[in-house]
This record gives C-alpha cells, structure tokens and sequence, in this order.
C-alpha cells in the first residue's frame, strides 16, 4: 500500500483522488487550507486510521515549511504526490488594459508556484520511496499551441508555466528514478468548472489513476486524463 499526498483534497478533483486512494487501501495526507472543513472531516470520519489531515496553504512557503516537517515526523517515506490545489479568475478580458495584474500573480503563486514549493519540500520523503511519482494537475488551458483567444490570462498564463516547470522537473527526476508527469484531468464537474462539465469527479478520477498507475520515467509528461498526448 502506498503513500499518497494530496493538496486540494477538500472539494473537487482533488477531494475525489483522496476518497478513492483511501477506498484503494493507501495512506492518504489530506494537505488543506483548511482541516475542518466538512470534505475533510467527510474523510476522517470514514477512514480515521489512514487519512492524516494536514494545513497547507501551497502559496505561503511557511505553511508548506510546517506541513511538510509534521509530514516527515509521521511518515518514513512518500510514494505519489498529486500537485492538485489550484484557483481561477473569470475568462472575461475584452481588451489587453482588463487583464488585472494582481490576479496573474495571484493565481501563478498558487497554481505554478505552488506545485515547485510542494514538490522540493517534499522530495526528501519522495527519494525514500521505490516507486515515487509527482503529478501536477495541469489543463488544457496551459496548451500554448491550441490557444484561439485571449481571454484568461492568468489561468492559461499560469498552467503553461506549470507544463514548462513539469518539463524541465522530468530531468532532475529522471536522474533520481521519480516519475512525473503533467495531467489535464478533462473538463470535470467541479465549483471551478461547475455544473456544465462533461465528467464527474468519480470518472476523472479513476481514468487519471490508470495514469498514474503506469507512469514512468521516459513517458510523455503532458498528457491527458486517458493518458493521450496532450501538445504542447
Ligand atoms: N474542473 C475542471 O474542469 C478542471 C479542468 C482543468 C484543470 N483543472 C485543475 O484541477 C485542479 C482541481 O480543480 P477543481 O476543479 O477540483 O477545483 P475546485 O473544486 O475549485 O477545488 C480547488 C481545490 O484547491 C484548493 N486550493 C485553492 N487554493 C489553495 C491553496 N492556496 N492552498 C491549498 N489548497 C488550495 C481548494 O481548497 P479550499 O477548499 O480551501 O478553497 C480546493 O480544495 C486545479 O488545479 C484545476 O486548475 C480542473
């Protein structure tokens, strides 16, 4: 059974990864702004010996400095991390003078930012596993190449970067036999995405964990939620 650590696990994609590792049988580190949240609290109620409740926000390299050192005092080693926790503005840029700068640099500290903190703080803990794999929950809003429009910048801004630092991480991991790799998990029913999605969480999910489950240090690293080729 593995060790799991999931930023974002209090709703959405990233509360589906945490119930469905759980109901696999693994050790789940639920990282959260929040640890008593209802998502949260959902999760400890039904698996209280396997699910361990973090605060993490991922943009404040204190609370990922925290987490990460209660994370070492209470597991040996970790064996997947799922870049998961990101935000979003409104698409709604008419002209180049509405992109508001505030929310470029919110969003990138969380959605781009977030994933290199989290993933160099735990690393140590990665290095001790066997088999380790770092997903970050990318989009197909950060495909450069199928862009038609120039609306959301800081979303699309802050996705492609997050596939360019997936990138140039593959070859730091590569040499430490981690694989990593760069999902966009399709267009699933979420708050962010909200009711008009074409997936369920469930379905995301388990079509994501097949991914996952073959991941490896000389695969693609931007891919789909079926593990097709995403461009770049
Ligand atoms: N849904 C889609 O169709 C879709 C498509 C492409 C990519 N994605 C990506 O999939 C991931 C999950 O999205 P979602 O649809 O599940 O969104 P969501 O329902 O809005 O959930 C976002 C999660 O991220 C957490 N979060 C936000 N900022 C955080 C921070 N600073 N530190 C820690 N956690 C933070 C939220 O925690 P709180 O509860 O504390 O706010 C929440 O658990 C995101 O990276 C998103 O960009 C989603």
């Amino acid at each position: 059974m593995a060790n799991v650590c999931v930023t974002g696990a209090s709703r959405g994609i990233g509360h589906g990864f945490a119930r469905a590792y759980l109901a696999n049988g693994d050790t789940v580190v639920a990282a959260v702004r929040n640890p008593e949240s209802d998502g949260v609290r959902a999760l400890v109620d039904e698996y209280a010996d396997r699910c361990i409740p973090v605060r993490m926000d991922v943009s404040d390299a204190d609370s990922v400095e925290r987490a990460a050192a209660e994370l070492e005092a209470k597991l040996d080693t970790l064996d997947l991390l799922i870049n998961n926790a990101g935000v979003t503005r409104p698409p709604d840029e008419e002209r180049i003078d509405d992109i508001r700068i505030d929310d470029v640099n919110e969003v990138f500290g969380v959605n781009t930012l977030g994933p290199l903190r989290v993933s160099q703080r735990l690393f140590p803990l990665l290095r001790r596993s066997r088999s380790a794999r770092v997903v970050m929950i990318s989009s197909n809003a950060g495909s450069i190449s199928s862009q038609g429009g120039g609306r959301g910048v800081p979303y699309c801004v802050s996705k492609a970067a997050l596939n360019m630092l997936t990138k140039l991480l593959s070859f730091h991991c590569r040499a430490e036999n981690v694989a990593i790799a760069a999902i966009h998990p399709g267009w699933v029913r979420t708050d962010m995405a909200g009711p008009g999605g074409a997936l369920s969480v469930e379905e995301s999910v388990s079509s994501m964990m097949k991914v996952i489950e073959k991941l490896g240090t000389d695969g693609p690293v931007y891919v789909d939620y079926r593990g097709n080729d995403m461009p770049w």
